[in-house]
């Protein structure tokens, strides 16, 4: 049996046949019989916009690889700064290779005096952590007008590693602005994630001691959360980047992306969540609410995975090694309630409603110490080389600018009428 299907367009009885070619079609083939006819398809549910050789997701299996490796072994066997390097340099670096990366990014780690004195300090006292970065990575674009030459590999390879480098820094700047704490400048002797957790914590002048099962685990966290193939954020990079603007402002709009609660702000949603919730006690009732569509279950559902998020599962085992050291988390009994009873009811059931990587992690984020304004902060590190990779891939492949078409639903043509008559 042909591997393709037959079109038929029964306006005029040509047909064309399509190969299926790893699961797609492709569209050129469609519009050669069909010029004019568009796939309604708003949110890109059924759309491939890319070849990509960087993750590999099966929603209904539950699996994640990145570059092919499985995301249980990732987790368990390497830190974010090699998963970083698989993503943008495409494969984990040897053991001399990680030396030269990880001196690579801490040496480009410090950013501009400015950016502090003008660039945070413009901002309001309350203002949202994200809002923050949204703009200051925007801003960096400014300070790097080398950036804008994105045809030049090498040029795209010394911005790659200036984001990864520079995006801790500029997160626990926005934090310390917010908490009124003078700001703490990258340490090139720490590694990545203990360096992000001084710049983040430490007070005075006396040494800061990073606890290593807390910096394991927020450093595992950054590889769960490094590549997801194409959501909101990545789309947003390719769609933006394929206009050709340069990687501060095209990373800028991947973390607007990030930033609703439908995508990355789920994890920051989920404790809102919890909290409102208070107790177990009050689980059912909130069930039956979600189940009306009064509300939604945060840290469920997804697009892609019709099983449980791979990423859930090691987080949900991460929580325990964590609150053995900081102590419980009060509401982690309301979660594991939710879970049970979510899991049990036919509603979820129905619609393969499972907990994905954000019901866990603002539980974890917590009980290390971050205020519920910086966990869309903490994905938006761990997304970074993702996003990166993604960004780098699409231009090496000369891609076209994105543009989509769409259905006009407007009136039909008309004369302006004046003003008097409107
Ligand atoms: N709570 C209650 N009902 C839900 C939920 C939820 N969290 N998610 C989906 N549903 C229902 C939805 O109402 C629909 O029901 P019906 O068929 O009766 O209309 C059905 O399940 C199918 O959902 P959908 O809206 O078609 O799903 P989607 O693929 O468009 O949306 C989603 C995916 C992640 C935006 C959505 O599940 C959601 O809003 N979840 C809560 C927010 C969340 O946790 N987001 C983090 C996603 S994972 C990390 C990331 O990628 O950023």
């Amino acid at each position: 049996m042909a591997d393709s299907v037959t079109i038929t367009d029964n306006r005029t009885g040509q047909t064309v046949e399509v190969p299926l070619v790893d699961g797609t079609v492709s569209a050129k083939a469609w519009s050669s019989l069909l010029p004019g006819v568009w796939f309604d398809d708003p949110s890109f549910s059924a759309t491939s916009g890319a070849d990509s050789a960087i993750t590999f997701l099966d929603g209904g299996a539950g699996l994640l690889h990145y570059r092919g490796y499985p995301i249980e072994q990732l987790a368990e066997r390497t830190t974010f700064l090699e998963v970083a390097h698989l993503l943008v340099r495409d494969e984990l670096p040897t053991a001399s290779q990680l030396k030269d990366w990880q001196r690579e990014i801490a040496e480009a780690a410090p950013i501009h005096e400015n950016f502090h004195k003008r660039i945070f300090e413009g901002f309001r006292d309350d203002a949202h952590t994200m809002g923050v970065l949204v703009s200051s990575i925007a801003a960096m674009s400014t300070f790097w007008p080398d950036s804008k030459d994105i045809e030049n590999p090498d040029q795209r390879r010394a911005e790659i590693v200036r984001l990864i480098a520079k995006m801790p820094t500029v997160a626990a700047g926005a934090y310390r602005r917010n908490v009124g704490l003078p700001y703490v400048f990258p340490d090139p002797e720490l590694d990545y994630t203990s360096n992000f957790l001084a710049m983040m914590f430490k007070v005075g002048d006396s040494p800061y001691e990073v606890n290593p099962v807390l910096r394991d685990a927020l450093d595992m966290l950054f590889v769960l959360h490094a590549d997801h193939e194409q959501n909101c954020s990545t789309t947003a990079v390719r769609v933006v980047g394929s206009s050709h603007a340069d990687p501060y402002v095209t990373v800028a709009s991947a973390a607007a992306a990030l930033y609703g609660p439908r995508h990355g702000g789920a994890n920051e949603a989920v404790l809102r969540m919890l909290e409102g919730i208070g107790d177990y006690s009050n689980v059912d009732n909130f069930i039956t609410e979600v189940k009306a569509g009064e509300q939604k279950l945060m840290g469920f559902g997804h697009r892609v995975y019709k099983n449980y998020d791979p990423r859930a599962k090691i987080l949900k085992d991460t929580a325990h090694r964590v609150f053995d050291v900081t102590g419980t988390n009060p509401l982690l009994d309301v979660a594991l309630k939710l879970e049970e009873v979510a899991l049990a009811d036919e509603y979820f059931v129905e619609r393969s409603l499972y907990p994905n990587v954000d019901f866990y992690s603002g539980l974890i984020y917590q009980s290390m110490g971050f205020p519920a304004e910086m966990f869309t902060v903490l994905f938006a590190i761990g997304r970074t080389p993702g996003w990166l990779a993604h960004w780098d891939e699409m231009l090496s492949r000369n891609s076209r600018i994105a543009r989509p078409r769409q259905r006009y639903i407007g009136p039909a043509d008309r004369d302006v009428p004046d003003i008097d008559s409107r």
